[in-house]
């Protein structure tokens, strides 16, 4: 990695910019109003505006290792609670990937550390569908699988926060699962119906 090609970079991204509009970062720095908000892996892959086509301004992104929404993880809560009540975005993006380290790593018998009470999570995925990912006699298609699941876990872990509660009760945020499959590029929408998820899981956790 060039440092120096980096920068060089940076310099041409600005002229380019400036270029379309000379008022762009004038325009930028203003603020912003974003509709969306993206958590997905920080895989160096799975790059989210790119893969979007998003433009700056447009997507607020929390990125950590395997797309994680964990109740007592002060950051993606933060960044919730942030986009959601202040940013006031309309959608809420969980969006997972093939092939995704983290996701694999809780498929196998190995002490990572700190990562264990991270990747536990994962496991407990796999604990709650064991029946449907046991069938699957195929391991690429039972890791695929588990990577789908997890987003929608972790899309179901976003709505059982108080401040996603309030915003569809309020002024109907969405709540999406989708997988990026990195072997062919394509945005899978896993078409998820969060509001009959929603109606089966609020007896347990509605907190409003
Ligand atoms: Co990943």
């Amino acid at each position: 990695m060039d440092f120096a090609k980096i920068f060089k970079n940076n310099e041409e991204w600005i002229a380019s910019k400036l270029k379309s509009n000379p008022d762009y970062f004038k325009e930028l720095s203003k603020g912003q109003t974003p509709e969306v908000l993206y958590i997905g892996c920080s895989d160096s892959r799975v790059t989210a505006e790119d893969l979007m086509g998003a433009m700056p301004g447009e997507v607020f992104i929390h990125r950590n290792v395997a797309n994680m929404v964990i109740s007592i993880d002060l950051n993606a809560m933060s960044v919730i609670n942030y986009a959601v009540r202040h940013l006031k975005v309309k959608h809420i993006i969980i969006c997972g990937h093939y092939e995704c380290g983290g996701v694999k790593a809780s498929l196998q018998q190995s002490d990572l550390g700190i990562l264990n009470p991270w990747l536990r999570n994962i496991r407990d995925v796999y604990r709650i569908h064991k029946d449907e990912l046991n069938a699957i006699a195929n391991e690429q298609d039972r890791f695929d699988r588990l990577v789908e699941l997890n987003v929608q876990e972790q899309a179901i872990n976003v709505i059982k926060t108080a401040v996603v509660q309030e915003a569809y009760r309020d002024r109907g945020i969405t709540v999406s699962g989708w997988v990026f499959n990195i072997r062919t590029g394509k945005l899978i929408d896993l078409n998820i119906d969060f509001p009959k998820v929603l109606e089966d899981i609020m007896q347990i956790y509605r907190l409003i």
